[in-house]
């Protein structure tokens, strides 16, 4: 009999169910390229659906004890696919306590307790892989943590919810709703189960908080993202935007500033037409790296759905196939730094700048405006333009002695 690599699955929903389909379609091919058999053993029962017909179908056990599968000397991985931080903190922890390794899509977790349970993780001597936290199907954090290891990267930037860049795309393209586009993407799995997290900019920002670590070394929390959603973006700014010759998209940025710090936003942005991101459509995503050695390169595909993030689950799962194969045990990432931090409303931008016409306290634009254009919306009597650059912080100060409208919406904008 050959090596195998037995696994305890935690969560059974749109990802685990994936899992255990990828897992059973490429079988024979892991076995081929790995040398071990990987296969689900056994998973925690579902206190809100019966999953014994899945479990029949892919030939694994049920148990209601989470600590069955932890203490279980026949199982390596513990596959953690529940979400949220309670109780996949504590199941994780119990899990790499008892020596096995844990793969997870877990990104909340990851950006809220990563370094407590990857100390974990290495005192147990066991491996803690997350590579479907962040880009869904998209091959990213491993790229960085091997491919970038010889490059020095200068910023990482772009769409990682899926969620609402398909609700950008229905409701620029379909004209749905805003209510309409966040239905149809929880319809379709994308959005979390509280879809407040993806549209206040959550999830993405709990993703630039990795990012940040496997591009910068950089650990960060939540607090330090500048984070901004796309509730109360209104479709007219979309459409004004567009004739400017933008896309407005959710951008997740970590950049670094010509002073060496480092700003980390989310937030909806103005994305030049040409530019490669502003043509990713629906639950797609894109992440852009510039750096040092390769210059500028991007890794595009779906940020979300079942099939395309358990493959990446699948994929850590053949990491440690492969480990096992070779008696090794690798840490997913070992790159640590320390970089200052700098605000982002202070360093200086392009931005578009809407308002209501009627609260203006002047005739003319102020010439510290520079708007490349000005429009005047006869529907809502609105002005909109683009400033030269200019941080955030001035451009509010200046506004506030033109004008007294309540409704101003701010949008930075990204250079070609
Ligand atoms: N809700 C997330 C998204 C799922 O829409 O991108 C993938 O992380």
């Amino acid at each position: 009999m050959g090596k195998r690599l037995n696994i305890g699955l935690l969560g059974m929903g749109v990802v685990g169910s994936g899992v255990c389909q990828v897992l059973a379609e490429q079988k024979e091919a892991i076995l081929a390229r790995t040398g071990v058999n990987v296969q689900i053993t056994k998973a925690l029962a579902s206190p809100y659906e019966d999953k014994s017909a899945l479990a029949a179908k892919y030939g694994f056990a049920l148990t209601n004890e989470a600590n069955e599968l932890f203490e279980d000397e026949t199982i390596d991985v513990i596959v953690e696919l529940i979400g949220k931080i309670d109780p996949a903190k504590a199941f994780i922890s119990a899990a790499l306590e008892n020596k096995k390794h844990v793969v997870t899509a877990n990104k909340d977790l990851i950006a809220t307790h990563g370094p407590e349970l990857l100390a974990i993780a290495e005192k147990a001597g066991v491996s803690l892989y997350y590579e479907a936290s962040v880009g869904g199907g998209i091959p990213i954090l491993r790229t960085l943590s091997t491919h970038y290891l010889p490059d020095t990267i200068t910023g990482i930037f772009g769409i990682v919810n899926g969620t609402t860049n398909y609700m950008l795309t229905k409701m620029t393209e379909d004209g749905l709703t805003y209510e309409d586009a966040l239905s149809q993407a929880q319809a379709k799995g994308f959005a979390e189960s509280d879809p407040t997290n993806d549209v206040d900019g959550i999830d993405a920002a709990y993703k630039m908080v990795i990012l940040t670590k496997f591009a910068f070394g950089k650990t960060i929390s939540i607090d330090d993202v500048a984070t901004k959603g796309i509730r109360g973006l209104a479709v007219a700014d979309i459409k004004q935007a567009q004739t400017f010759g933008y896309e407005v998209k959710l951008i997740g940025a970590a950049q670094k500033t010509v002073d060496g710090s480092l700003t980390v936003s989310v937030g909806p942005v103005l994305v030049p037409k040409n530019h490669a991101l502003a043509t990713i459509q629906n639950e797609f995503n894109g992440i852009f790296i510039e750096s040092e050695g390769i210059d500028q390169s991007m890794v595009y595909g779906p940020g979300a759905g079942s099939r395309p993030t358990a493959t990446s689950v699948v994929a850590d799962l053949t990491v440690l196939a492969k480990n096992k194969s070779y008696g090794i045990v690798e840490p997913f990432l070992t790159f640590e730094k320390e970089t200052a931090l700098a605000t982002v409303r202070e360093v200086p931008s392009r931005h578009y700048v809407s308002f209501s016409s009627q609260e203006i306290k002047g005739n003319a634009l102020p010439e510290w405006f520079a708007f490349e254009q000005t429009v005047f919306n006869e529907a809502d009597q609105r002005i909109a333009g683009i400033t030269n650059p200019m941080s955030e912080k001035e451009l509010t100060e200046k506004l506030a002695t033109y004008t007294d409208a309540q409704d101003i919406q701010i949008l930075k904008v990204m250079e070609e």
